[in-house]
């Protein structure tokens, strides 16, 4: 099936890393990715491994979410092709904790801001499927866990928090009055690793505050040893507990979110959060455990103080996402440290 005769669905965030694999796996399920990003945080290198992969020179647009004259134009050309949009997976969004402290109103006017002009444009071409980049983080510190959809929303931990907030309730509002608007608000726990061919990866810019892409630049001998934030925990051995999936497990769930959306029927609308995460936790120290024995390299790494904000344990009861949208994840934490390192060493050499 060529590009065109697809159906098409914009990826806002494309060329990030969890946009870029999502749109691999879309183009897999049969649907054309429309890349939209303003490579602020990420790199055109991404598109070209996208493009790569698909065997396809998939559409890019350099363009900011917050464009509603630059939205307006694509979205216009693709109805005059005679390609208009499906669905958006909406991606575009500052994701650092620390730097939303330190910059709360670019938070504020790009993930929040720039949802809203989304939609002001989507409604105008009369696109009603939406799948959103949520977070397990608006769940702050929960009282049980693995955690269900159903959790009270905790006060937000820090700006970035609150925008993931902001944003589902924007979105809960605005389809309050849009009926046949469908909308997907998938709450991700810790997504890690990488394509498997490494030709698409995550390309954290400076210091990476992550787990994983910080342990795997210490492994190569970029940073110095990985800091263990906290051994004090109350968990088996004292570090913080989360629930790490592999990004293509995570990319297949945005297909079958937009499928999920796509097959709706009713007449109101319909807003459904969902959790995506494995099920079960790893704490900071397994994680390294685990990449060991999947990589065979050695971590170095050192006891540190715990980092301010950070949630003890989380993890995720998955099993809305297995029943209403038929997908759970198939890649074990090894697999995704395995193709994490791939990628780590993908990048050194190129
Ligand atoms: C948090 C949010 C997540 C959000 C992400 C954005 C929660 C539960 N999760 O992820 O929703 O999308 O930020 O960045 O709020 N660690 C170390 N040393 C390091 C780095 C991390 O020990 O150098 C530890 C952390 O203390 C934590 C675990 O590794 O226990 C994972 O940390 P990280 O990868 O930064 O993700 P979260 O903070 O869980």
């Amino acid at each position: 099936m060529s590009t065109s005769s697809r159906p098409h669905v914009l990826v806002t965030g494309g060329a990030g890393y969890i946009g870029s694999h999502s749109a691999v796996a879309l183009h897999e399920a049969g649907f054309t990715p429309v890349l939209m990003d303003n490579l602020h945080n990420s790199d055109l290198q991404a598109v070209n491994g996208v493009r790569e992969l698909c065997g396809e020179p998939v559409p890019f647009h350099q363009l900011d979410v917050r464009d509603g004259e630059g939205l307006t134009a694509l979205f216009t050309s693709l109805e005059e092709a005679g390609t208009p949009l499906q669905g958006i997976l909406h991606f575009a969004a500052h994701k650092a904790v620390g730097e939303s402290v330190a910059h709360p109103a670019m938070y504020a006017s790009n993930n929040v801001g720039g949802l809203g002009t989304l939609l002001e444009v989507a409604d105008a071409h009369n696109i009603r499927n939406l799948v959103f980049s949520s977070s397990c983080t608006v769940y702050g510190e929960p009282e049980n866990v693995p955690v269900d959809e159903s959790a009270p929303f905790q006060p937000a931990e820090s700006p970035y928090g609150w925008t993931k907030q902001a944003s589902e309730r924007v979105l809960t509002d605005h389809a309050a009055t849009h009926p046949e608007h469908r909308v997907a608000l998938l709450r991700y726990f810790n997504p890690i690793g990488a394509h498997p061919s490494a030709s698409i990866g995550e390309l954290p810019l400076g210091v990476p505050n992550n787990l994983v892409p910080f342990l795997t630049q210490a492994v190569a001998g970029i940073r110095g040893a990985l800091t263990v934030f906290g051994d004090d925990y109350p968990t088996a051995d004292g570090t913080c507990i989360r629930d790490y999936l592999h990004v293509m497990d995570l990319a297949e769930a945005h297909v079958a979110a937009l499928k999920w959306c796509l097959a709706q029927k009713s007449r109101e609308a319909v807003v459904r959060p969902f959790n995506l995460g494995t099920g079960s936790g790893a704490s900071v120290l397994e994680v390294i455990r685990a990449f060991e024995r999947a990589t065979g390299e050695r971590v170095p790494y050192a006891m540190g103080d715990r980092r301010a904000g950070d949630v003890v344990a989380i993890w995720a009861n998955p099993s809305r996402a297995k029943e209403e949208l038929g997908w759970e994840t198939k890649r074990s934490l090894e697999t995704a440290l395995a193709d994490a390192w791939r990628w780590q060493q993908a990048l050194k050499t190129a």
